[in-house]
């Protein structure tokens, strides 16, 4: 079947921090909205900033997360959630452990599990029963969402990948205690990811700029997987002014 194209919502902040400021708000508003909203969370060094804030916010009484379900995107294959480099334990240091979710609405990915393709297998059965109010996401340099990695296709559903080298290259900046990135994750697919009924997507920094472009100015094709962002109707790019120097005057 055909997909439609649509147009994102593109916002351009002069400030980085202007990011954090309008992504945690929009979050703030769908949980005000709906108490028991369905959250997709992503990791990474672009959304800490976010997650300071809704910890804010949490602290200064203007949203309560404990009814709020979680599902976060992806997580390495290997590591149990109380390994420092593992995303469990970056979910829980930056937003979970600082706020009032409820652990037993908290959905994350065993990366320690002793059958990986298994526990993809639970884990995407459970998160395509839900329907997330609002996913969450930033992108590789590469053009990854998740760990959907260049060559993933538009229909790929929750699975075990292998990491790409510049991947594992870009993400050895973020690790505590490992030497290397490990080479596999679990990651939803693209077509759980366009599931939700919103989506989010923040950019910072020059680094990001050539894959915001192809994202969002070529047709969708498997070089960026987050060009397929383009057959969902409520996409928001939230980017700083180097994330978005690619894009030109239209934006
Ligand atoms: C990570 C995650 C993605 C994230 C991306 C960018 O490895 N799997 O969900 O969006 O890479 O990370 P960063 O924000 O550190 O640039």
């Amino acid at each position: 079947m055909p997909h439609t194209l649509h147009d994102p919502r593109i916002s351009i902040l002069a400030r980085n921090i202007e990011v954090d400021d309008l992504a945690s708000q929009a979050i703030t508003d769908v949980v005000n909205a709906r108490a028991d909203a369905r959250l997709g969370l992503a990791t990474g060094s672009t959304p800490i900033g976010v997650y300071d804030r809704l910890a804010a916010a949490w602290r200064d009484g203007k949203v309560s997360f404990s009814q709020v379900h979680t599902f976060n995107l992806d997580e390495y294959c290997g590591l149990p959630s109380t390994h420092p480099d593992s995303f469990a334990f970056y979910m829980w240091h930056h937003l979970f452990g600082r706020t009032d979710f409820d652990p037993g609405k908290i959905n994350l990915i065993a990366g320690d599990a002793a059958d990986p393709t298994a526990e993809a297998r639970r884990y995407g059965e459970r998160f395509a029963r839900q329907k997330c109010d609002l996913q969450l996401l930033g992108i590789g340099e590469n053009g990854h969402i998740g760990f959907n990695e260049p060559g993933s296709p538009a229909e790929g559903r929750t699975r075990v990948v292998r990491l790409e080298p510049s991947t594992r290259a870009a993400n050895q900046k973020t690790l505590r205690v490992l030497k290397e990135t490990p080479e596999s994750a679990i990651t939803i697919g693209i077509a759980d990811i366009l599931q939700a009924k919103s989506i989010i997507v923040i950019a910072k920094g020059p680094a990001k700029a050539e894959a915001v472009r192809k994202a969002i100015k070529d047709r969708p094709n498997s070089t960026c997987p987050a060009s397929f962002l383009r057959y969902h109707p409520d996409v928001h790019w939230m980017l700083d002014a180097d994330a978005a120097g690619l894009l030109g005057a239209q934006a």
